[in-house]
């Protein structure tokens, strides 16, 4: 089942997510609902506090050649171990933030740890693409935004096109 995607600004947006404690039936079915919607939406990364839910979850697929098959992961209470000293830049979004993209700076390789969705704690390293979508789905359990990376008048510029944005759909 697909969920509604909370646009920035909202407060939820924000909050420290709390750990999972276990992987039970209803965080599955989340995950599930999760993956769906980001297919759908389209996007290559989610992150649980985005559909409202403020606990440690994201799920993520970032294949993107052409007939490659899907690779989608399911992660709880992910948690990058090492970050590499070099860096990489990519053009970011954020499906909480529609149509807008800006350049952030993040380490091009992470190791990363977390739970999976059968309960197995897992850990492998990222790059690529991959890198900076785990990156910046493990900032949303942290209530960091790809816009807080920016100068302030770049973010408040954005943050004001959400606004309008928001006040649009309210009154469609
Ligand atoms: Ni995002």
């Amino acid at each position: 089942m697909k969920r509604p995607i909370l646009i920035h600004p909202d407060p939820r947006l924000k909050k420290v997510c709390a750990p999972v404690p276990d992987v039970t039936g209803e965080l599955s079915a989340l995950a599930r609902d999760m993956l769906e919607t980001m297919y759908d939406a389209p996007g290559i990364g989610l992150a649980a506090p985005q559909v409202g839910v403020l606990s440690r979850l994201i799920v993520l697929d970032c294949v993107k050649e052409d007939g490659a098959p899907p690779r989608p992961l399911v992660m709880f209470n992910p948690e990058v171990l090492s970050s590499s000293e070099h860096t990489s830049v990519y053009d970011e979004g954020c499906l909480s933030i529609p149509e807008q993209y800006a350049e952030v700076t993040r380490p091009a390789e992470v190791e990363v740890a977390w739970i999976d969705e059968t309960g197995k704690a897992r850990k492998e390293g990222f790059d690529g693409l991959w890198a900076t979508c785990v990156q910046h789905e493990i900032d949303h359990l942290n209530g960091k935004l790809f816009i807080d990376y920016l100068k302030p008048l770049k973010r408040q510029m954005i943050t004001r096109k959400m606004q309008k944005l928001k006040r649009e759909r309210a009154r469609a």
